[in-house]
């Protein structure tokens, strides 16, 4: 295991305070604070080594370009991808993006069928309402169990042969229930689907493995992994990357053009990545996959899973609503009875600590939970149990948004 205090004395973040008391950040599914050697990494390149990326012949421009490689190569040996599979993008949303208009515009039609489930967030179910709208592909829910899950027996009731893609989250960030990608995989690939992994919620927390899982595209963003924001990677199989056209077109990502209207794109990933990427980006990302390797993603999983357990069994017997007491992750999503979460949360911001409330990006849940909106605690390889300790003593204190504003 890790000794979570000198971690954390890695973030400059936590010398903050909140409301003139210590900082409780427990809202990691939303963003993570940043471990110096990443800022360290991103000020060096502003500082050392600024220069474009693939476009310069001089010493500058050779730091960059190593260095993007390197970032590559370090994200595929991260999620065991080819390198060639990894496209920077600026995070996942974008990832999406790119990959459902890629796809779906290219291979889709009417009558097909995208599968999708109500526990996606926005950037998930978005992009495919899109090109649902635009090719007329037909947009079909999984159902989810009694306690929210996507089970295999569920996608076996909805998988068939008009379905061209099943686009999931591995961990939902609502509930944190992780989804069996292997099985799933192999459901999909029996009618010749193709299986879209968003795996915002699950790369930065436990290993990924692209390959073994055999599945087709993975998405994540880099700064709910300890990276910096507007960095994030679209994975998938080289022949899929091949077999699809860019969506954005410019510099970096043509070999040739030429008149009238004529061009021809680099192979993959480049003719993904047109402009200039987000080198600083790029350079933050690398520290911070070193960063997460140095303390090791099954040590991370495992504590996380320790610290939701722990929470639960600190909640057990009093009247605060858990909607996700079996998570298979650092998520605990919550009501206090008689309490809007939006007040709560404000309450909680009073005593020092920052949670989310609201639909968290996922505007379909609430009806399955027949909710309007909830609170949400999100923990990370940072979080203390004292953090949790803290954060239940305020949740069952008695005191309320009133005392935010008038103390
Ligand atoms: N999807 C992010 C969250 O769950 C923003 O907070």
């Amino acid at each position: 295991m890790f000794d979570v205090k000198e971690i954390r004395s890695q973030f400059p973040m936590f010398k903050q305070k909140m409301q003139g008391k210590p900082l409780v950040f427990l809202d990691s599914a939303s963003t993570t604070f940043k471990p110096q050697c990443v800022i360290d990494a991103i000020t060096n390149y502003y500082t050392n080594a600024t220069s474009n990326s693939h476009r310069g012949d001089y010493d500058l421009a050779y730091v960059v370009d190593k260095t993007v490689r390197e970032t590559r190569q370090a994200v595929a040996r991260f999620v065991n991808s080819k390198e060639n599979e990894v496209v920077f993008t600026n995070g996942d949303t974008s990832s999406l993006n790119i990959f459902a208009y890629a796809y779906g515009l290219k291979n889709l039609k009417e009558n097909d069928e995208i599968v999708l489930s109500e526990s996606e967030h926005a950037s998930n179910l978005l992009p495919w309402f899109q090109v649902s709208k635009m090719t007329g592909a037909k947009i079909v829910y999984v159902p989810l169990n009694e306690e929210g899950r996507i089970t295999v027996d569920n996608i076996q009731k909805v998988v068939n042969k008009n379905t061209k893609v099943v686009s999931l989250a591995h961990v939902g960030n609502v509930m944190g229930y992780r989804i069996d990608v292997e099985k799933i995989a192999a459901i999909c690939h029996s009618f010749g689907a193709i299986f879209v992994v968003d795996g915002a919620q699950s790369v930065p927390h436990f290993k990924t493995d692209f390959k073994k899982w055999d599945i087709d595209v993975l998405t994540f963003s880099g700064h709910k992994m300890c990276g910096p924001t507007g960095i994030g990677c679209l994975i998938a199989k080289e022949e899929l990357l091949n077999n699809i056209d860019p969506v954005f077109v410019g510099g970096g990502m043509n070999e040739t053009f030429f008149k009238p209207n004529n061009m021809i794109p680099f192979d993959a990933p480049s003719k993904f990545e047109a402009g200039t990427l987000n080198v600083a980006g790029i350079f933050g990302l690398k520290a911070a996959i070193e960063f997460l390797e140095s303390i090791g993603m099954d040590n991370i999983e495992q504590y996380e899973l320790e610290l939701h357990e722990y929470v639960i069994k600190k909640l057990e017997g009093s009247n605060i609503v858990i909607y996700n007491k079996t998570a298979d992750s650092g998520i605990l999503t919550f009501n206090v009875p008689g309490r809007f979460p939006q007040d709560e949360a404000t309450y909680l911001n009073y005593k020092g600590i920052a949670v989310r409330s609201g639909l968290h990006c996922d505007k379909l849940l609430p009806d399955f939970l027949k909710v309007n909106a909830t609170c949400r605690a999100s923990f990370y390889f940072y979080t203390t149990k004292e953090e949790i300790d803290y954060l239940v003593d305020c949740l069952l204190d008695g005191g309320d948004i009133l005392d935010a504003y008038f103390n």
